[in-house]
């Protein structure tokens, strides 16, 4: 399946988590077996192209395709956490949603200095959260060129902010 036809497979959802505000569920995406293998080549092989080395995701979605796209690229995967669920000393960082605010935390150590890491989430908004994820792996020495997700919301501004720090952004859809 092409990136245009996976679009039809994302829900849309009216006022939710909080009104006025348009969610777009990829659940429906993900229960498809075929959109969702689709969606996993599609960012594996952009991952690939880009030449980094290791996979970072944000909890919770971005652990659903960025651990698929990861294994499907043949590399590793780090997570980037919801705060006090690493067991080990965490750099972290408060950033704020597009409906609220929340904290990321990383292990250091999963990091070689000067790797290349890749930013994989299903989707990017205000890009609170990428830049947030993009300022804690730099902190850890990671090189940060390059952001995939499933969906760039272009209105919320997300994808040029992450561009104006140097990240270069890639959506399978807007
Ligand atoms: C969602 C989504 C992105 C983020 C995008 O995660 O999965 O990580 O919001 O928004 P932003 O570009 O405005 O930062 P959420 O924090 O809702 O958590 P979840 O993955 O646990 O549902
Ligand atoms: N995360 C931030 N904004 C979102 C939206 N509109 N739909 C789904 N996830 C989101």
């Amino acid at each position: 399946m092409s990136p245009g036809d996976l679009k039809a497979l994302v829900r849309s959802v009216p006022d939710f988590p909080a009104p006025g505000v348009l969610f777009r569920d990829v659940t429906t995406l993900i229960a498809h077996p075929a959109g969702f293998a689709a969606a996993i080549d599609h960012l594996a092989a952009r991952v690939r192209a880009s030449g980094a080395t290791l996979i970072a995701g944000m909890e919770a979605r971005g652990f659903i395709f960025g651990a698929a796209a990861a294994a499907r690229a043949g590399l590793g995967f780090v997570p980037v956490r919801k705060p006090g669920k690493l067991p080990v000393t965490t750099l972290g960082v408060d950033y704020d949603l597009e409906y609220g605010t929340d904290r990321l935390e990383i292990d250091p150590t999963a990091i070689r200095p000067g790797q290349s890491v890749a930013i994989v989430d299903d989707l990017i908004a205000t890009g609170g959260t990428a830049l947030a994820a993009a300022h804690l792996l730099r902190e850890a020495s990671a090189v940060v060129t390059h952001a995939f997700f499933v969906i760039d919301l272009p209105d919320l501004g997300g994808a040029q902010r992450l561009r104006d720090a140097g990240v270069t952004v890639d959506a399978l859809m807007d």
